[in-house]
């Protein structure tokens, strides 16, 4: 391993974490200012930059106020709008292609819903994907350092979209962040009911330690309270295979390596992967071989290949890329519902294209490049037709074959001209 921190280490204090707007209350809900400035829904440049003072207004009272309108919405934490979730879903792959911030995204969407409690019964005690990570209360937790970045990214498409809870914002960006990396296509549902207050926040500690005494059994105390099992927390350490960790956010890696100095995005930090963009199973094989200085390996990762029960699924994983795709958006999904509180209680699902029984699409070489068996009644009649021309099917017809019958044509048609005008000539006098 290249650097490594005692999980003590790991708990930075918040000073040295992130740096949060002055007038921040802790007691404070967000107050969202709605943008209706843009005309296009798919813009980037509609997006606007914010102040962090906007994720964290010092107002009492949860309203939001729409500033062309001048007038006051009641607050709505629940139900977000398919059609603006498809619309933000647009803005966030320009985002993600402009910013190349898709590991930062999927760390995001996996810290809201991570702190999932399944012993708990009541939302939002319970933790989980709620959207309560927006407040500052939670977003100074140790583990979530340098996720300020990624709220601030998002926080113009949420003043954008006003029918889009933060939660469901949070899910959006990291499934298509997968996706857009070049990872499975995540079967999402949506419709995330947010929390409203600080004091509805988990308390610390509920995400897990990268370097704790024993890796493999704090894996599955952290994990298996979040109702998942071995095979879930393998798939999903494989999120790894993008992203880097950096040594002034979480304490772990290398201020820089050879695969992190030139970007893409703010360069430095530790990969785990060469190609830390790329969403594949490059994760497993790295950590399995250990062939490089440069790329980072923390101990809950290298647990993975030490734990029996673990290393049945990580060597796996490592072979077959289409077992770890077809693992990992099972357990992505299940990781983004986790502790939600959906409205309508079925869900929102907003990539139809992609569910069962969609028509099969089209693919001309399917269909140009099958050879059909001809029946023998067919082909007898071929055969007949050939040898009445005086040819075979078996072979090719004389090349002169065609030139003959123009010419036969030829004669027949000088032949009934000059007849025809002598019976014509001949019935003249009628
Ligand atoms: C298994 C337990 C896990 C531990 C101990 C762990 C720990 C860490 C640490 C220490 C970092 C570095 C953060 C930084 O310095 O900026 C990190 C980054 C990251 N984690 Fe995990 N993680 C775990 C599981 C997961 C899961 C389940 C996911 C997603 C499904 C995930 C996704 C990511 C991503 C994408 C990054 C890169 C973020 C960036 O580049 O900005 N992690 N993780």
């Amino acid at each position: 391993m290249a650097f490594s921190l005692s999980a003590a280490s790991h708990s930075l204090s918040s000073s040295t974490r992130v740096s949060l707007p002055s007038a921040v209350s802790s007691s404070s809900p967000p107050l969202v200012a709605l943008s209706s400035s843009s005309s296009s829904p798919h813009s980037l440049s509609s997006l606007r930059t914010i102040s962090s003072s906007s994720l964290f207004p010092h107002s009492s009272f949860v309203q939001r106020k729409h500033p062309n309108k001048s007038r006051v919405i009641s607050p709505k934490c629940a139900a977000s709008d398919a059609a603006q979730l498809k619309n933000a879903k647009e803005d966030i792959k320009v985002l993600l292609r402009t910013k190349f911030c898709h590991p930062i995204f999927v760390r995001l969407g996996w810290h809201d819903a991570g702190t999932y409690n399944k012993n708990i019964e009541e939302w939002p005690q319970r933790g989980g994907a709620n959207g309560s990570l927006r407040f500052e209360a939670e977003l100074k937790h140790a583990a979530n350092a340098g996720l300020i970045s990624a709220l601030k990214l998002v926080q113009p498409i949420k003043d954008k979209y006003s029918n889009i809870s933060y939660a469901d914002l949070f899910q959006l960006a990291s499934a298509t962040a997968i996706e857009e990396a070049g990872g499975p296509e995540i079967p999402m549902k949506y419709g995330r009911v947010d929390v409203l207050s600080p004091d509805q926040c988990p308390e610390e500690g509920r995400l897990p330690d990268a370097g704790p005494p024993s890796p493999a059994d704090h894996l599955r105390e952290v994990f298996y309270r979040m109702g998942l099992d071995d095979k879930e927390i393998v798939a999903l350490s494989g999120a790894h295979t993008l992203g880097r960790a950096r040594p002034e956010r979480s304490g772990w890696g290398k201020p820089e390596t050879k695969y992190t100095k030139t970007g893409p995005g703010e360069p430095g930090g530790q990969s785990w992967t060469v190609k830390w963009l790329k969403f594949d199973n490059s994760y497993f094989k790295d950590i399995k071989e250990k062939r490089d200085e440069d790329l980072l390996m923390l101990p809950t990762d290298a647990a993975l290949f030490e734990d029996p029960s673990f290393k049945n699924y990580a060597e796996k994983y490592a072979e077959d890329p289409a077992a770890f795709f077809k693992d990992y958006a099972e357990a992505h999904a299940k990781l983004s519902n986790l502790g939600a509180k959906f409205d309508p209680p079925e869900g929102i699902i907003i990539d139809n294209d992609t569910t069962q029984g969609s028509p099969e699409k089209f693919v001309a070489a399917k269909y140009s490049t099958g050879k059909k068996e001809l029946s023998d009644s067919m082909k007898k009649k071929i055969r007949a037709e050939y040898e009445a021309i005086g040819g075979s099917p078996d072979k090719p017809l004389p090349t002169n074959y065609f030139l003959n019958i123009i010419i036969a044509i030829g004669v027949l048609a000088l032949l009934s001209f000059f007849f025809g005008n002598n019976n014509n000539s001949d019935f003249s006098g009628f």
